[in-house]
C-alpha cells in the first residue's frame, strides 16, 4: 500500500529523542523504499522548548506535557523516549489503554513494570515494543523473540552496560583515573541522567531482567537478581587479572542450573581466548547459549544517539507494518504466551558455584600466608594459583593476589570474614568471580 503515512509521537527528546528525529529525517528515503510508508512526526514532546539539542525541532507539534500528545493528535504510535519509571509510566499505560501501540527504550519501566504493561497492552491488542531498551543498537530483544524462539535457552551472558565497559577499557589502555572517564562517557552521551545506575550495575540489572524473562519464559523479577558494580575495581585488579589471562569485565548473566536459575550482574575475570573478551569501549556483546542453535554471539555498540535510534526506529517500523497490514498477530511482550510462564526458583548469590580472583592486602611479614591458607582450607576451598605482588608505595604492606578453584560462594564469603579479621589483613578484600563462559 503506496504513500499511507504512520504518525508517531515522540516524548523525550534527549540522546535517543534527538538521534530518533535526526534518523528519520537522514534515513526518510530509505525507509520508504524498504516499507513503502512514511513515518511521519505528527507532534513531539520535551519539558523545555527553548533548550539547545542536537536536533532541529522546528516546523513539529510541540507539548510540554507528554499526555497531550495522547488526545490531541491521530497518533498510531507513541514513542516513549522520557525514561524513568514515573511519566514515561503514566504516558505507556494511558496510551495502551486508548489502543495505541508504543515504542519504548525505557529498560527500568519495562524491568519494573513489564508484568502489567505486558497484560494490559494484550488486553487491548497493542503492541509495546522495546528493542532500544537493552544493548543499544543491538537486535537482542528480537533475536530472543524470534529468531530463538525454536530454542530451549540454556543461559544468557552479556556486556550490556557501554559506560562501565567503557570505564573498564579505558583505565586499563590510558591508566586514567575512574572519574576522568566517567566525564568522557557522560560527555559522549553513554551513562544515565544519573550515572551511578551505571556504575553501580542498576542499569544492567534491568536490562538482565528483560533479558532473562524473554529467555526462559519467567515472569519479569528486577528485584531477585544480585547486583555489583565496579565501584571497587582498581587499575591494579585489571593488570593483575591481565597478567594471570583474563580479562575483567561488567557482565549480566543468567542461567539455568540444576535447582533453579541464576540472575546475576558483576564484574567478572573473563579468559583473554573469549570473544567476549574483546568486546571494548561503549560496545555491547550477548552471548546467547541454546539447545538447537548452540552458542551465538551478538555485538554492537550499546548506546549512543543514532545506535539507539536505530532500534527505537526499527520497532517503529515493525508496528507500522502491522498497523498497514491489519493484522492482529503479535510476538507476546515477554516472549512466552501469556499464562504460559514459570515461576522458577532464582538462586541466592550465596548459592551459586564459581572460581575466584581475591585481592588481599597483607603485612609483609613471615607466617600470613599459612594462616590465610589455613582458614581457606577449614572451609574446603582449595586454591588454584597465588601472586604476591610489590606494593611500590609501602613495603610494610604487600598484596597477594590468589585464584580458586570451584567453590559454593557460601564458602568464600564465610572465609573472607574471618581472613578479614586477622589483624595482618589490611583493607576489605577485593573479591571478583571468575566465568569461563562454555
Ligand atoms: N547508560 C546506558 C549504558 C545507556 O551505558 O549502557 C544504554 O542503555
Amino acid at each position: 500500500m503506496k504513500n499511507k503515512k504512520i504518525r508517531i509521537g515522540i516524548a523525550g527528546l534527549g540522546t535517543v529523542g534527538s538521534g530518533v528525529v535526526n534518523l528519520l529525517d537522514k534515513n526518510k528515503e530509505e525507509i520508504f523504499r524498504r516499507t513503502g510508508f512514511e513515518i511521519e512526526i505528527a507532534a513531539i514532546s520535551a519539558t523545555d522548548k527553548t533548550k539547545q539539542r542536537d536536533c532541529d525541532i522546528t516546523g513539529f507539534k510541540f507539548y510540554s506535557n507528554p499526555l497531550d500528545l495522547i488526545d490531541s493528535e491521530q497518533i498510531d504510535i507513541i514513542v516513549e523516549l522520557i525514561g524513568g519509571d514515573k511519566v514515561a509510566k503514566e504516558l505507556v499505560l494511558k496510551s495502551i489503554k486508548k489502543n495505541i501501540h508504543v515504542v519504548t527504550a525505557n529498560k527500568a519501566l519495562i524491568a519494573l513494570h513489564g508484568n502489567e504493561i505486558s497484560e494490559i497492552s494484550e488486553k487491548n491488542q497493542c503492541d509495546v515494543a522495546f528493542e532500544a531498551s537493552v544493548a543499544g543498537a543491538v537486535p537482542i530483544i528480537k533475536v530472543i523473540r524470534e529468531s530463538l524462539s525454536a530454542n530451549k535457552i540454556f543461559w544468557i551472558a552479556g556486556i550490556i552496560n557501554g559506560t562501565t565497559n567503557f570505564i573498564l577499557t579505558k583505565m586499563l589502555q590510558t591508566k586514567k583515573n575512574f572519574d576522568d572517564v566517567l566525564e568522557e562517557a557522560k560527555k559522549l552521551g553513554y551513562a544515565e541522567a544519573d550515572p551511578a545506575f551505571d556504575i553501580g550495575g542498576i542499569d544492567a540489572a534491568h536490562k538482565l531482567a528483560i533479558l532473562s524473562s524473554i529467555s526462559f519464559g519467567i515472569p519479569l523479577d528486577f528485584n531477585s537478581i544480585y547486583v555489583e558494580g565496579i565501584e571497587n575495581i582498581e587499575l591494579d585488579d585489571l593488570n593483575y587479572a591481565k597478567e594471570l589471562g583474563y580479562v575483567i569485565k561488567h557482565l549480566a548473566i543468567g542461567r539455568r542450573v540444576k535447582n533453579g536459575i541464576e540472575l546475576r550482574v558483576h564484574p567478572c575475570l573473563i579468559p583473554n581466548t573469549r570473544l567476549i573478551a574483546n568486546v571494548d569501549g561503549v560496545k555491547n556483546a550477548v552471548v546467547v547459549s541454546s539447545d538447537a542453535a548452540g552458542p551465538t554471539l551478538y555485538y554492537g555498540a550499546g548506546a549512543g544517539s543514532l545506535a539507539t535510534a536505530s532500534s527505537v526506529v526499527s520497532d517503529i517500523i515493525d508496528i507500522s507494518r502491522k498497523i498497514i497490514s491489519k493484522s492482529n498477530v503479535s510476538v507476546p511482550l515477554q516472549s512466552y504466551q501469556q499464562g504460559s510462564q514459570s515461576k522458577e526458583n532464582i538462586l541466592n548469590i550465596r548459592e551459586i558455584k564459581s572460581r575466584y580472583y581475591l585481592r588481599i592486602r597483607v603485612i609483609n611479614e613471615p607466617g600470613v600466608l599459612a594462616r590465610i591458607t589455613k582458614i581457606f582450607g577449614s572451609k574446603s576451598i582449595s586454591i588454584e594459583s597465588i601472586l604476591q605482588k610489590e606494593d611500590l608505595i609501602n613495603d610494610e604492606f604487600v598484596p597477594i593476589v590468589l585464584v580458586t578453584h570451584a567453590v559454593v560462594e557460601k564458602n568464600i564469603t564465610d572465609a573472607l570474614v574471618d581472613i578479614e579479621n586477622l589483624e595482618v589483613v589490611k583493607d576489605k578484600i577485593i573479591k571478583i568471580r571468575i566465568e569461563e563462559l562454555n
